[in-house]
């Protein structure tokens, strides 16, 4: 048996990053993970690989649609898609050998096979048991699959399955038009497979700015993306080589029916505790299944905490961290903080999509006077230069103060972009600090301070 300040267990961006934090602070610490690889869910089947493929197929997209344009002539590339898997797995590898190399750097023992927790201070990991004086939760999340479906990961698949396919599909249903859903959504039609999304809801990326989500979708029908909007999914078959998928149109109560070669199950995705047994320990769970903690990231169960997807809030691999972090630091008798006011979200499709903070929606809802700067990339020269003037950013201020209150972009590099913002948010920021910071032309950044500017006096290039 061996004995440890802290076993954390699941080492995925929360988990790994929780160990590396805990043995820089001193702590004596090991990670527990039953896959063959460090990295958990998004280094191996997660947001690593999508985003393999999702370069890779935004090549090609450009290779067919702007090359030509450019004086860029001859015939566009032909998909290899075994060697574009091979390409996604060595992105894959290069990552999880990484943390492995991070992992021996800051002498975290590695326990192989899958934990559970019998009693407070205790791991056991196959027949061995740990010791152990704190334990992190880090064990991640799990597909949240229909009643109605079966999963088999090949022709009715999770975005695991998806990442995996045989073959590029001719057709795809994707079940749910959230973020798993457009990113490979995407990947999938600009290899050439006819997509079709069905979304219960009216509009796709719920929870998203509404100029946003309208401006979004239109550019995906724009790339051939098939919508289904308001329909409700409720059966999906599999036959030998096809699937089919019945739903019901909300307005009208309509029952309809679509065969595909392959079917994207991505409603979302709940916390995966299985087998830690937190029934037995009586660790308190939130009425949707979360883990609860307080707010230095403890469970009911003096001595084990919970982060990442596990516990409440976006499931989010860098909200994740910033807990893993938090919760080191709370272990080693220091002051932890996670600012929930501030975590961006990012959607890597093209463009990309990004927000941080408030939307019109919570501030009318919580009766705040605010204001909008908003500015298209119409109006940036570099934009332009690239085919990427489709978009916009929008700040939104307070009213009174002019501080800034949240951002919504959609254009090129929205997902680095929104990150200046976030540093503004952080240090409390107003808008017209914002726009009277210097920004390198020509750059995307340009049209951020712009929407700054859009909150005063008024932006220049518009
Ligand atoms: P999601 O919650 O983002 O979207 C699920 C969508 O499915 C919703 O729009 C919902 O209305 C729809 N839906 C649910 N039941 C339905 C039904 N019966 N018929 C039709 N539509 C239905 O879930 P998603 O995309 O599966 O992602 C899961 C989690 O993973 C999210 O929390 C997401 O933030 C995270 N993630 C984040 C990424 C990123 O940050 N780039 C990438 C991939 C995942």
């Amino acid at each position: 048996m061996s004995s440890y300040d802290v076993i954390v267990i699941g080492s995925g961006p929360g988990g790994y990053v929780a160990a590396i934090r805990c043995a820089q602070l001193g702590l004596k610490t090991a990670c527990v993970e039953g896959r063959e690889t460090l990295g958990g869910t998004c280094l191996n089947v997660g947001c690593i690989p999508s985003k393999a493929l999702l370069h890779a197929t935004h090549m090609l997209h450009e290779a067919e649609h702007n090359f030509a344009e450019m004086g860029l002539k001859g015939k566009s590339p032909s998909v290899d898609w075994k060697q574009m898997l091979s390409y996604k797995q060595s992105t894959i590898d290069t990552n999880t050998k990484g943390i492995e190399f991070l992992f021996k750097k800051n002498k975290i023992d590695w326990l192989k096979g899958w934990g559970s927790v019998p009693e407070a201070g205790k791991v056991k990991v196959g027949d061995e048991v740990h010791e152990a004086k704190n334990i992190i939760l880090a064990s991640g999340s799990e597909p949240a699959t229909l009643p109605g479906i079966e999963v088999d990961e090949k022709i009715i698949v999770t975005s695991t399955g998806a990442l995996e396919l045989g073959k590029v599909p001719r057709s795809m249903v994707v079940i749910g038009a959230g973020v798993i859903g457009l990113e490979l959504g995407s990947v999938y039609a600009r290899l050439g497979a006819e997509v079709t999304v069905i979304e219960y809801l009216d509009a796709i990326t719920p929870g998203m700015d509404p100029e946003v989500q309208k401006t979004f979708q239109r550019m995906l029908k724009k790339q051939g993306l098939n919508f289904v909007m308001g329909a409700a999914v409720q059966k999906a078959e599999a036959a030998k080589t096809k699937a089919k998928v019945s739903y019901k149109l909300r307005k009208d109560d309509s029952e309809h029916e679509v065969e595909a070669d392959v079917v994207l199950v991505a409603t979302g995705r709940k916390p995966y505790t299985e087998g830690l047994g937190l029934d037995k320990l009586g660790i308190e769970m939130t009425k949707r299944g979360q883990i609860a903690v307080n707010d230095h990231w403890e469970t009911s169960v003096k001595g084990i905490y919970a982060i990442g997807d596990v516990i409440e809030g976006p499931m989010l691999a860098h909200k994740a961290e910033d807990e893993g972090m938090a919760a080191a630091e709370v272990i080693a008798g220091k002051h932890g903080h996670v600012n929930y006011g501030v975590i961006p979200g990012v959607i890597y499709t093209h463009p990309e999509v990004a927000n941080v903070g408030e939307t019109e929606a919570t501030l009318k809802e919580a009766g705040r006077a605010y204001k909008v700067g908003k500015f298209s990339f119409m109006g940036n020269a570099r934009a332009k230069a690239v085919f990427a003037g489709d978009g916009f950013v929008k700040i939104l201020a307070d009213k009174e103060t002019d501080r800034i209150l949240g951002c919504h972009i959609i254009g090129p590099g929205a997902g680095d972009l929104i990150h200046e913002v976030c540093v503004a948010m952080e240090f409390g920021a107003s808008a017209q600090d914002l726009a009277m910071t210097c920004h390198a032309h020509p750059t995307y950044s340009e049209a951020v301070r712009e929407a700054a500017l859009a909150c005063g006096a008024g932006a220049i290039h518009m």
